[in-house]
């Protein structure tokens, strides 16, 4: 039995804002098995979040926290996150998960959660950081585009890549059969992420992420057309 074994089951936390796909994807890869994990909780600024009620169907704890009454502060983006911050140590959260938060984590998160906090993007970056990327990737005229799950750093989209997948892009897509093939690849990729975390095989060496004990598949190009 290895190290990651003997240990008790990696506590995430879920900072989410919407539809929670991926928080599904990750709930059932622990109710399966694939992943030894236990989500702590799942948190959102938003509280009509679909994330939220996947959550509680699951038995997982919701929280909604409230960003308003934070708004009038000079630091409001700070305090928030402190707020937020003292949610996930009381629930003692070894891991902190962005499932489509559409918040800015500032450096209070980001200080107290280094390398220990993921985010995933719908891009191949450092393609098309930022927001409605599918549509950039299509527009740009990418034969290949993609999704990223990376470690969480200061600049936006922009820390340590953990894993990559790629998608063709057909010349008949739209921004939504693009934006649904790169998600269900998401849905794969995030579980993965996590489970290699959890078994202690991330390395972070400045930009680069060493997984150990992992071999990229042997002639696994892809190419397109
Ligand atoms: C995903 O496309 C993710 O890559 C991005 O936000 C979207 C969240 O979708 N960060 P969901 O809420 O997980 O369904």
């Amino acid at each position: 039995m290895s190290a990651a074994e003997h240990r008790r089951p990696l506590r995430l936390g879920v900072l989410a804002s919407g539809r929670g796909s991926n928080l599904q994807a990750i709930i059932d890869a622990v109710e399966a098995g694939a992943l030894r994990a236990e989500i702590a909780l799942v948190l959102s600024n938003k509280s009509d979040a679909v994330a939220l009620e996947r959550a509680r169907r699951h038995k997982v704890e919701a929280v909604f926290l409230d960003p308003r009454p934070f708004k009038e502060r000079p630091d409001a983006r700070e305090a928030y996150d402190r707020a937020i911050l003292e949610v996930l140590r009381g629930r003692d959260v070894e891991l902190v998960v962005l499932a489509g938060y559409m918040k800015i984590v500032t450096s209070v998160l980001i200080g107290a959660y280094e390398n220990r906090m993921m985010n995933i993007h719908p891009s191949l970056l450092p393609s098309f950081p930022g927001l409605d990327v599918q549509k950039k990737a299509l527009e740009w005229g990418v034969k290949l585009a993609g999704c990223t799950v990376h470690f969480v750093t200061e600049g936006v989209d922009e820390g340590p890549i953990i894993i990559q997948a790629a998608v063709p892009v057909r010349d008949d897509d739209t921004t939504e059969t693009l934006s649904a093939r790169i998600l269900a690849e998401e849905h794969k990729i995030y579980p993965r992420a996590i489970r290699l975390y959890a078994e202690g095989r991330l390395r972070v060496e400045g930009r680069r992420v060493r997984v150990l004990g992992e071999e990229p598949a042997p002639g696994a190009v892809l190419s397109n057309p």
